[in-house]
Parts: C-alpha cells; structure tokens; sequence
C-alpha cells in the first residue's frame, strides 16, 4: 500500500498512544507461565502481538479476547503441550526470543521461525546462553538465523555477560532461568528495558539486583497478574517529535509509559530544547506513566552515544528527523545495534530522510545529521519495517508538498491506527 501525506498548515490535539508492545508481550508471556487467571488491559494492537498469541494458543494456553479485555489462563510450569506445527512469530522479534527461553525448558520439540525480516536477523546472541543453560537448540546459518529448532531439556542457571545490551535476550534467559536448578545471574553491558524484571518482580519472584547484575533465585512459581498496560512511548514519540519539528503545533499525549530505562527520547528532546513538560506523573501496574505535552519548538542539534542508546534504541530514526529540523549538527553514535533491526535501520534512515532533502550521512554505528534544510516530499520507502514508515509519514507532515510512502501498511506491526491519528491530528488550509 502506498500512503499519501501532505505537509500540513496546523498540528492540534490530543491523543492515547496504543499500548505498549514490549510490556504486552511481557504480559502474556509471564502470566502463561504462572498458573491461573490474569486480565489484560489496553494490550498492544498490531501484528506482532497476534504473533505471541497465536503461539502462546499454539502451546495450550487459553487466552480468550472480550471487549477490549484479556483473560489469559496461565498454564503453570509444567502445563504446556508440544505444539503440532511450527510457531510462526512473523515480524516479531520480541516474540521469537522472549519464547525460546520458555521453549528451552520444555520437555518436547518446537519450531520458531518467521517471516524474511526476523530470519535475517541475529540469533547467534539467544542460542549461546540458552545452551550454556543446558537447552539443545539450533539455527540456520550455524546456529545464526531463524528458523530455531529448540529440544526441551532440563536447565541449570548461569553466571552470564551479555555482549550487547539487548532486553530480549536478557529476557530469554531470566524465563529460562525460571525452570532452571540454580541460580542465574545475567550483567548487561548497559541498562535495557526493564519491564520483565519489574514483572517478575510482582509475581513474587525472586530478583536481586546487584550494579549491573540481575540475580534470579528460582523459588515460589510466578503468581498471576493482572495489567493495565501504560501507552507506548516508542508510539508517542512519533507525536513528540511531531510537535517538536512543526511550525505550528500543540500536541498532548496521554498516558504514556515513562518508564526510566525507556525514556531516553523525552531528555534527548530537552536537550535539544524542546518545549516539552510531563505531567500528571502516576504509576500503573508497576510502570510510571503520565501525559506529555509538546509544542512548536527551536531545536539545536545534539550528540547522542554510550548508555543513551539502549533507553532510545527505537526512536533514532526519529531523532535523526528531529536532527534535519534543528540548528547545527547532530551525531548519532555507538547505535550499532539499529543495523539488525526490522531493516538495517542505519542504512534505510539515511536513503530515505536523504530522499526527501535531509542532510545526513551514515556512520558505521550511526548517524550525522547537519540541521536546517527544508524537506520535500517526494517518493520514499519504509523498507518493510513499521518504524521507518512512521518516521517518514511523520518527514512528510513537515515537508513541502505530498510525500509518498510505499509498504505502508507495514505500521500493522505496532500501530494500526498510524495513518488515522495522523490524519485526525493535522490541519491543511487550502488557498
Ligand atoms: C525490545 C527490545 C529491543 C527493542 C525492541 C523491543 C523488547 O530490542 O529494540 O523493539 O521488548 O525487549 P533488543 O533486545 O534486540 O535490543
């Protein structure tokens, strides 16, 4: 599908991002493990949780969806079934290895693969530890690539550094840790989203942690919980940036999640002097949340490296938008990561940002984006990967002109209703 935007006069409104993907697949995943019943609020929309579902339904979990709500029946360690045929989890990366670690353990065979996007990218990173641990698992390309094939087996814990700071794979290993003898310590080379720590945490699992350790103490069995997930703040932050870039803006957006290890976006827009103020900070089901207003905004540019870029891994190609709209030079570094995203994320932000007039070359681990050149619209692509569709329909709102944007449907992934917010929130004066 083809998409088309036109640069608008007035961006106004108000709006609830979806909710957010990785704590609903956190949420599914978790309370399948404990035993009994647990409702899901405001769970993430889109593709890639149809994925965990249909997997998690696949594994004998019934998970049953009414007005707006979801009951998921927690099976309990011992009560998942070998499924009949291969476990597709599509695009969804978080799906593949967040259920390796669960797979890992059990005593029966599965197949994970995916569509062309997930088998390309690294799983080299999730089969390491998990054999470590003792699971018979293996990949295409020498153990490198989906499809997995994974044989159940019983676990030990393991003393284990992760190479990159990846949330998934720190994931994996605290679910197999859970069916695992012993303990299991996981140190991250920099802090990644926390949401699985703080679930376990509230499902009475025991959880130390020690600098950059996670220890987990296997004990009681995960109780269930009921969530109310908070908005996505990688969805927010296309309106954040939005607001920010745009002549003529005021944007809210409500309840979103703020959680601190996520939250990188909203002190790098203040960097650069956003007209950003968080308000009405709260907490729902464990995770801070509040609403977030944005205006019209003189950005300047900024660098961005170290431990910042796992709290924002996601948005860079946003900011790398906010980067063309701000005085002087924006650089990007130690992103390494975003290459082996749902596309080369690197690559693709800078052929298509550069296709609509930005000023912006590619680094080996990043980005610089020299600020102040007016965009056009034109032909572009999202390469198939739902972010960098967003990002340029959101190029496209401040470019002169109609831009058009090939495999937009791709926003299905993680936010359906993209192209209708959109069009809800902008304003064209004809004339
Ligand atoms: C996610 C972790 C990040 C992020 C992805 C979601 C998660 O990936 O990019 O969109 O839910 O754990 P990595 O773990 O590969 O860094």
């Amino acid at each position: 599908m083809e998409q088309r935007v036109k640069g608008c006069s007035i961006l106004r409104g108000e709006l609830a991002p979806p909710g957010d993907k990785s704590i609903s697949h956190r949420a599914l995943i978790l309370n399948s493990i404990a035993k009994g019943r647990a409702r899901i609020e405001n769970l993430a929309p889109g593709d890639d949780l149809g994925a965990t579902i249909s997997c998690l339904r696949a594994l004998g979990v019934e998970i049953i969806e009414e007005e707006g709500m979801l009951t998921v029946s927690g099976v309990g360690r011992e009560g998942f079934m070998e499924p009949t045929d291969v476990l597709h989890a599509g695009n969804s990366a978080t799906t593949m290895r967040l259920l390796a670690g669960l797979l890992a353990a059990q005593p029966f065979l599965s197949i994970v693969t995916g569509d062309e996007s997930l088998r390309a990218r690294p799983m080299g990173r999730l089969i390491h530890p998990l054999r470590l641990m003792g699971a018979e698992i293996w990949g295409r390309g020498h153990d490198s690539q989906a499809p997995l094939v994974i044989k159940g087996n019983k676990l030990k814990g393991i003393d284990y550094r992760l190479p990159v700071a990846s949330a998934q794979i720190k994931s994996a290993i605290l679910i197999a840790a859970l069916f695992a003898r012993g303990n299991t310590t996981v140190a991250e080379p920099a802090p990644s989203r926390d949401h699985t720590e703080r679930f376990l945490r509230a499902m009475g699992v025991k959880l130390q942690r020690e600098g950059a350790r996670i220890k987990l103490i296997p004990s009681a069995p995960p109780t269930p919980i009921d969530v109310c997930v908070p908005g996505d703040i990688s969805a927010a932050a296309f309106w954040l940036v939005a607001g920010a870039i745009h002549p003529n803006a005021q944007l809210k957006v409500i309840n979103t999640g703020i959680n601190p290890t996520r939250s990188g976006i909203l002190d790098v827009l203040l960097q650069m002097g956003a007209k950003l103020r968080v308000e009405r900070e709260r907490r729902e089901s464990n995770e801070p949340v509040a609403d977030v207003v944005i205006e019209s905004s003189d950005l300047v540019g900024t660098q961005i490296g170290g431990n910042l870029i796992p709290r924002l891994i996601d948005e860079l190609p946003l900011i790398a938008l906010a980067g063309s709209f701000a005085r002087g030079t924006t650089t990007i570094r130690d992103a390494q990561e975003l290459r082996v995203k749902e596309s080369d994320r690197i690559g693709a932000t800078v052929r298509e940002l550069s296709r609509l007039g930005a000023d912006i070359d590619e680094l080996p681990d990043g980005m610089v984006i020299r600020g102040g050149r007016k965009l056009t619209g034109g032909e572009c692509s999202s390469h198939h990967d739902h972010r960098l569709a967003m990002t340029l329909g959101i190029a496209a709102l401040v470019a002169q002109g109609e831009t058009a944007i090939h495999d937009a449907e791709v926003v299905a992934m993680s936010y359906p209703n993209f192209w209708q917010d959109l069009e809800r929130l902008t304003i064209i004066e004809r004339g």
